[in-house]
């Protein structure tokens, strides 16, 4: 209960002198950037400085490993965009501030929607301060084109293949995608929870329960999910999710599927996300809402003013107005319960009533893709047999769902 008070006491009563605070985290395409302007200009707005630790690569890979080696030099950052197991994974192994003590004294936990309060503790502790609801099944498309070609969007897989088999006849790329094993993990996840559903996905990756991962719905599953990689660019190796979505922008892709951070892009491209670029449930996935929880997460310091600026920081990113501007950058919605929505694009109107909608009737589910269904060992398992699949034209499915289950098998 000490270091309750100190901390506590230590926030409210340090004299007003410039915080500096270090954060790593990975958002550096375009509109990822502007959203961490609004973050950094916040924050300077207090008086504060801010450290940027930006390390490039959708999907986190490259920004983990740089933190492992900063966090093995006994030299993190005072703060990282940490979420859902890899959050939890830091958490057991000591290195992160045990945020609850400053929850109960400035009533956050009432602020938290119950996926966001759960997502983030770690046996009753608040490991993190969420920063944004992304929705990962999205199908975005190009009204434009699909307008000219006098095609309409698909509600399911079915349609999907008729459609990008129409696209592909007239030279237009189907699907936006690069060869990244998480933005094909991302792809795949949408097909189970489109072709298999809610029970399914809940079965294979939330309860990793082996009769599903090799039996027939995974198999069709795989098949469904093989047959679109003939719909891929030309330049897919090396493709970048944001490229991609550039892609789709300029017409020179119909479709792109992923999370909602594509928005933030199609803005800062001055696209108008709901009217240029159309937002759809992913194709059989309407009333499934697949999360993916941005988290900021502080690393243990010893020094009171480091201590004091992360409570600053965690401070900032719990209001109302920073989520609020920030994910009407990002493409996200806020993370605490009651936004107001009013400034927000369609897109994030939509992903805000399928959100209360799904969290209603039990259908909020967390994306396997981002990190929030596995343990990081076994999402890294996954991807590695997911993609060696995708990029193989004669691989087969039976055989594969046998390795998908050996693989998670061997990582549980
Ligand atoms: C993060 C998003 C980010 C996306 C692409 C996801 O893992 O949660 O915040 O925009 O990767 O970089």
């Amino acid at each position: 209960m000490k270091w309750l008070s100190f901390s506590v006491i230590a926030l409210l009563s340090l004299p007003v002198c410039a915080s500096q605070v270090e954060v790593l985290h990975w958002w550096t395409s375009g509109g990822e950037a502007r959203a961490v302007e609004v973050l950094k200009s916040e924050w300077a707005e207090q008086g504060n400085q801010w450290n940027d630790f930006a390390v490039q690569g959708g999907g986190g890979k490259s920004a983990m490993t740089v933190l492992k080696s900063r966090a093995l030099a006994a030299n993190p950052p005072e703060a990282a965009h940490l979420k859902g197991f890899e959050l939890h994974e830091w958490g057991s192994l000591g290195f992160l501030r045990d945020l609850t003590p400053m929850a109960e004294h400035l009533g956050w936990y009432p602020q938290l929607p119950p996926m966001v309060r759960d997502t983030l503790s770690q046996n009753g502790a608040l490991m993190a301060v969420p920063t944004g609801i992304h929705r990962v099944n999205w199908l975005w498309l190009n009204r434009k084109v699909f307008e000219r070609q006098g095609l309409k969007p698909p509600t399911d897989w079915a349609q999907f293949v008729a459609v990008a088999d129409k696209l592909k006849e007239q030279g237009i790329t189907p699907l936006a995608i690069g060869n990244e094993p998480w933005q094909i993990a991302v792809l795949f996840e949408t097909v189970a929870l489109g072709e298999g559903g809610k029970t399914f996905y809940r079965k294979a990756f939330l309860e990793q329960d082996s009769a599903t991962l090799t039996g027939p719905d995974m198999v069709r599953v795989l098949t469904r999910f093989q047959q679109l990689r003939a719909y891929v660019p030309e330049k897919y190796a090396g493709l970048k999710w944001h490229q991609a979505t550039n892609l789709l922008e300029s017409g020179g892709a119909a479709m792109q599927v992923m999370g909602d951070w594509v928005k933030g892009e199609l803005s800062a491209g001055n696209y108008r996300p709901g009217e240029d670029i159309e937002c759809l449930p992913s194709p059989g996935s309407q009333g499934l809402f697949s999360y993916n929880l941005d988290s900021i997460a502080m690393f243990k310091q010893r020094d009171p003013a480091q201590l004091q600026a992360q409570g600053e920081l965690a401070q900032l990113l719990m209001t109302p107005r920073f989520q609020q501007e920030f994910n009407r950058v990002k493409g996200s919605i806020p993370a605490l319960t009651k936004p107001d929505m009013s400034k927000f694009d369609r897109c994030a109107i939509r992903s805000y009533q399928d959100f209360l909608l799904a969290e209603r009737e039990g259908n909020l589910l967390p994306s396997m893709a981002e990190g929030m269904a596995t343990p990081t060992n076994m999402r890294q398992g996954i991807m590695d047999v997911l993609s060696n699949f995708f990029n193989d034209p004669r691989a087969n499915p039976q055989q594969t769902a046998l390795h998908l289950e050996r693989a998670m098998r061997s990582t549980r």
